[in-house]
């Protein structure tokens, strides 16, 4: 069986909403209950662990609300970190003892159930499996002045996404890396690549798109009413 991380502790400074953004209202719900709810009903997922920023981490003890939202039963809430990597580390220190990870951010709030279990099935064969979408857009690469050095081939481009499934023993010695590396790392995958661990992709859409920005949010709330 396997544990969930949602991470949801970080401020939105791109979105620029009163708020932190995993609580900003999309389709009447807050943020992170979109992938709350998706994770509640995989049945390989036993165990959530929230991380929210440090004011909302319930203080003594738990709770079965967030945001005004009810929990599915057994979720734990912990305080987030500094960076994102600092939220993971937090919240797998209350997942329990063993038994792969799921990782996921709250800012992805479309992200299907179907996508976390094929996430799973894919550490088979890998240390790391993460959800990723064929890059559509030609890529190339410049000098900081501007000037081309070359053009990539697509066809072996992937755009990274969460879910990212890790087995245990990986990721915690992916997250056991002094805090300038943790906080250079923009995916999990990256420290279990650096360590020299397997890391496969798991084809996505891009409409498991991640809300940034304001445009974001509003492209979110059109794909939830084609969904409803
Ligand atoms: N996150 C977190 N803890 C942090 C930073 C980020 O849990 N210290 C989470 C965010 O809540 C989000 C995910 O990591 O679900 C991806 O981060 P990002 O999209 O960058 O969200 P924010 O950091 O909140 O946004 P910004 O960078 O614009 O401030
Ligand atoms: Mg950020």
């Amino acid at each position: 069986m396997a544990v969930a991380l949602i991470v949801a502790a970080g401020r939105g400074e791109r979105l620029g909403a009163p708020g932190p953004k995993a609580f900003v209202t999309l389709a009447g719900r807050p943020l992170v209950a979109w992938s709350l709810e998706t994770l509640a009903a995989v049945p390989a997922v036993q165990r959530i662990v929230v991380a929210v920023p440090p004011e909302l981490a319930p203080r003594g003890a738990g709770t079965d609300e967030l945001g005004g939202v009810a929990l599915p039963p057994g979720t734990v809430l912990v305080a987030g970190g500094a960076t994102r990597s600092h939220s993971v580390r937090n919240a797998l220190a209350a997942a329990g003892p063993s038994g792969p990870v799921l990782v996921h951010d709250a800012a992805r709030p479309l992200a299907p159930a179907d996508l976390f279990e094929r996430a799973l099935a894919a550490l088979e064969h890998a240390d790391a499996a993460v959800a990723a979408a064929r890059v559509t857009d030609t890529i190339k690469e410049a000098e900081p002045g501007g000037a081309v050095r070359r053009t990539l081939d697509r066809s072996a481009l992937w755009a990274i996404q969460t879910p990212q499934a890790f087995r245990r023993e990986a990721l915690v010695a992916a997250l056991a890396q002094p805090d300038d590396v943790l906080a250079a790392a923009t995916d999990d995958a990256w420290l279990v690549e650096r360590a020299g661990g397997t890391v496969r992709v798991v084809e996505s859409s891009p409409d498991n798109l991640k809300v940034t920005t304001r445009l974001d949010l509003r492209v979110a709330e059109l794909l939830l009413a084609e969904r409803c």
